[in-house]
């Protein structure tokens, strides 16, 4: 039988990249998803057709993660559509480098509101509706261990989400329901094409340091958030797992 037949999943962020590749895994397992995006809602349409022709179950749910009661719309989708949530992934995120003389405000509070305020918006408008094995698998990054030098943003914004995540694991637990991140390594995505990084010696750098020597795929990483979200485990929460091809 499939892993997560009869559970609803939210994955925000889903119109692309490694958010697509998750919505798509989690439904080739069973699970009925909502596939979260903020400005490309064609992008997010043709993941729900991919996974229909598949013969799964999706819909499409706009909204910026960084406003409750966006957050609280992209929840309701998953009661209103399909009647419960047992599975949310906060992958909707931004990124952009810079080093320390270039840091401004408005770049700080864009990062830190879609990465870390997003992810505590949508799990705490979750978290009314989660049950009993239920899974919280929040993207975070592998970057938060390696702490290049000119990401202080986006490695803070990381930082925070790593350490948000050990401490809801602990206040959810009751509940039992888990939390727990990923941290992907360098993964070729549309992000990394449309920042540029795709071709750059950053890039080249990311990929010379990893030792199974190549660019993460988004499928890569949705691999490790089906295990997540899966009674497989069912022993593991507040962890930090990383997909990274051995990039640490
Ligand atoms: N790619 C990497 O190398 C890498 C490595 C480690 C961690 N990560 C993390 O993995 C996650 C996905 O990265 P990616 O490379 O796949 O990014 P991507 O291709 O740029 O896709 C980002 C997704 O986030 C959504 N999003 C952005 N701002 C949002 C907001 N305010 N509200 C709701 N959704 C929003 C976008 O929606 P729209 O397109 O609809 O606007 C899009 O679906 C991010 O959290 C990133 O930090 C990536």
């Amino acid at each position: 039988m499939s892993k997560l037949q009869g559970k609803v999943a939210l994955v925000t962020g889903a119109s692309k990249g490694i958010g697509a590749a998750i919505a798509k895994a989690l439904a080739a397992e069973g699970a009925a998803v909502v596939v979260g995006y903020s400005s490309s809602q064609s992008g997010a349409q043709a993941v729900v057709d991919d996974i229909e022709s598949a013969g799964g179950r999706a819909v499409i749910a706009g909204g910026d993660v960084a406003s409750a009661s966006d957050a609280s719309k992209l929840v309701q989708a998953a009661i209103d559509q399909f009647g419960r949530l047992d599975i949310v992934v906060n992958n909707s995120g931004v990124y952009a480098f810079a080093p320390l003389a270039e840091i401004t405000a408005a770049e700080f509070h864009r990062q830190f509101d879609t990465n870390v305020l997003g992810m505590l918006l949508v799990t705490q408008a979750a978290a009314r509706h989660l049950g009993k094995g239920a899974s919280v698998i929040n993207i975070s990054s592998t970057i938060t261990s390696l702490t290049p030098a000119a990401t202080a943003v986006y490695t803070g914004s990381k930082g925070a989400v790593d350490a948000i995540t050990s401490v809801l694991a602990k206040e959810l637990a009751p509940q039992k329901i888990r939390v727990n991140t990923v941290r992907p390594g360098y993964t070729e995505t549309e992000g990394t094409h449309s920042g540029g990084i795709v071709g750059s010696d950053m890039e080249k750098g990311m990929v010379a340091m990893t030792p199974l020597g190549r660019a993460g795929r988004p499928d890569d990483i949705a691999r490790a958030v089906v295990f997540l979200a899966s009674d497989d485990a069912r022993w593991i929460t507040g962890d930090h797992v990383n997909v990274a091809g051995g990039l640490q």
